[in-house]
């Protein structure tokens, strides 16, 4: 009986351990990958509302007028053009400050710079830039 109960404690503490990681992402996604700095992460992700990034990109997979953010650090897109890019920090930094300079297969040219315009100088502001990509690379 004793044992039993030993290990119902266990499982139950192993379980609670796994929901204290879960959580520790920016509003409650998937535990964030080694090396993204949360704060930072948390400051972007507020920036990416505030600059209206979410009326076209998604963070869930979802297609929009945009595409989705969640998943791309680290992988290959392709570009209009028929080549391929490596999604880095370099890339996303240059996505967003010059949203033309490389198009993804599939989607418009123009529509980002246009609506973004407005916000440019703030978003040119380094700590501000750098937020928005630590958030996009905390999307799993
Ligand atoms: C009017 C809609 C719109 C807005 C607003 C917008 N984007 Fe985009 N974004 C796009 C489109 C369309 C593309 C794909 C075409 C291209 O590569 O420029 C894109 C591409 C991107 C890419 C490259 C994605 C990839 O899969 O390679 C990133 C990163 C990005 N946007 C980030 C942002 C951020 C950050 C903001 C807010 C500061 C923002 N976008 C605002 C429409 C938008």
């Amino acid at each position: 009986m004793l044992r039993v109960v030993l290990v119902i404690v266990a499982v139950l503490m192993s379980v609670a351990m796994v929901g204290c990681t879960g959580s520790r992402g920016t509003g409650g996604e998937n535990a964030l990958p080694p090396g993204v700095n949360v704060e930072l992460a948390e400051k972007g992700k507020q920036l990416f509302n505030t600059y209206a990034c979410n009326t076209c990109h998604s963070v869930n997979g979802q297609a929009g007028i945009g595409p989705a953010l969640n998943g791309i650090y680290g992988k290959q897109v392709k570009l209009e053009d028929g080549s391929t890019v490596t999604v880095d920090d370099a890339y996303l930094r240059e996505s967003i400050l010059n949203p033309d300079a490389k198009i993804v297969a599939g989607y418009p040219k123009g529509s980002m710079a246009n609506l973004i315009q407005p916000f440019l100088p703030e978003i040119r502001k380094e700590e501000n830039l750098s937020a928005l990509v630590e958030y996009i690379k905390s999307l799993q």
